[in-house]
């Protein structure tokens, strides 16, 4: 495949990739899956390591001696600019993944979602404007280009139809806010400066090494402990699912071939009512409907996402993993993988699910 505007792909044959946020469930299946391709590609990660990130996710990387000789990982904090300063100016590319992910943890304490979606951005976006500086003195090869990993909630909700990137942004979270935030900044660069950067959009996500305080991975992990499942509201509120390793191909395709300053829909493979998630999981785990309770709503809860995917697919990427190949595969490695997110349900676990289930359990009625 090549770039539609200049015909060459954007990434030379062993690039070296910066991945922030690499050590969480979206950023470590990326690493992965391309370190396990052995194609040369050298990849540096950048995480702070907060609740939900691991070095345990990238363990099939460190204990491969070809791949851990073109990993290294880093611990640290995209804001920190005197960090970040080397690692870009070392790297071909930076593909950020790293945010505060969760909606409800945003609603609780929105305060780091800005830190990392707004303020770490801009470091990032002034390292990549830095080496693009230098690239034009003739003090580097090329210009890293960027990529912003960022989410269909920055549409906010969609009554119906599907939206398309030249819609406005509406988000209705703190977290969509702060994602919504951190996309304008490249835009602006791109415009301003001339940054090679894209942005993508992608559809909720599901699959192995997900934090356990998702919806998919917490009903999974609740039901095999024959605990209760919160469902919120009524449970109609529609999403579109995308298999991981699909939302992790197509952002390194996006890479490859976006167009600088362009913006590209990542859809997934089906939208249902969350209803219907929580029938199939159960279905699939042998668990009986009456764990589900439903509980008080999340507030500001957007009712639907949907996105037109044709952009994307001019481009030339198609999902490979439908919704039941994905959720089979989902639930075999939860089932599989029971010290892993035992160890994610560690730790702040506890106060953080008394914090957000407590008085909604308590005050649960049947679903
Ligand atoms: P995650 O919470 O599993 O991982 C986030 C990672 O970023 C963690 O490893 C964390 O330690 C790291 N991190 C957080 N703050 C950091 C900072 N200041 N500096 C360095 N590292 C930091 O999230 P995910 O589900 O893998 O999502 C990855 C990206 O994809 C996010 O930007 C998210 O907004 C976006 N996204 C997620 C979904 C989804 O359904 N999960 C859908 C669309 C887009
Ligand atoms: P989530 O996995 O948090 O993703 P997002 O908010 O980014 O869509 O939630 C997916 C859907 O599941 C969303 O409509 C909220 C709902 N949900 C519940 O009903 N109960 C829960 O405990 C959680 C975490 C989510």
């Amino acid at each position: 495949m090549t770039d539609h505007a200049t015909g060459a792909p954007h990434l030379r044959p062993g690039a070296h990739l910066l991945v922030t946020g690499g050590a969480g469930f979206i950023g470590s299946a990326f690493v992965r899956d391309m370190l396990a391709r052995r194609d040369g590609t050298r990849i540096t990660v950048l995480d702070k390591l907060t609740y939900a990130g691991s070095e345990s996710n990238l363990a099939a990387v460190a204990t491969d001696p070809e791949q851990a000789d073109r990993y290294r990982f880093v611990r640290g904090d995209i804001g920190d600019a005197e960090l970040v300063g080397p690692l870009v100016a070392a790297a071909d590319a930076v593909v950020n993944f790293a945010a505060e992910s969760h909606v409800d943890r945003s609603i609780l304490d929105p305060e780091a979602f800005l830190r990392t979606g707004v303020i770490g951005v801009h470091v990032l976006l002034e390292a990549v404007r830095r080496e693009a500086g230098r690239a034009a003195a003739g003090e580097r090869e090329t210009a890293p280009r960027y990529l912003q990993v960022s989410t269909d909630e920055v549409y906010g909700t969609v009554p119906d139809g599907h939206s398309v990137e030249t819609d406005g942004l509406a988000p209705r979270s703190p977290y969509a806010a702060a994602k919504a935030a951190g996309e304008l900044l490249v835009r602006s660069y791109c415009i301003t400066y001339g940054t090679d950067a894209v942005v993508t959009r992608g559809a909720n996500t599901y699959g192995p090494f997900q934090h356990p305080e998702k919806l998919i991975p917490l009903f999974i992990t609740n039901a095999i402990d024959d605990e209760p499942l919160p469902l919120y509201g009524d449970g109609m509120q529609r999403r579109d699912w995308l298999f991981v390793a699909d939302h992790a191909g197509a952002i390194e395709h996006v890479l490859r071939h976006g167009v600088a300053g362009e913006v590209y829909n990542i859809p997934g493979e089906l939208e249902v009512p969350n209803r219907e998630v929580v029938g199939r999981l159960l279905d699939a785990l042998g668990k009986p409907w009456s764990l589900v309770r439903t509980v008080e709503d999340r507030p500001g809860h957007d009712r639907r996402y949907a996105m037109d995917g044709s952009k994307l697919t001019a481009l030339g990427w198609r999902n490979r993993i439908s919704f039941d190949d994905g959720i089979a595969a989902t639930v075999d490695w939860f089932r599989s993988n029971e010290a892993w997110w035992r160890s994610a349900k560690s730790g702040d676990w506890d106060a953080y699910y008394a914090r957000q289930y407590g008085t909604r359990l308590a005050t649960s009625t049947e679903a």
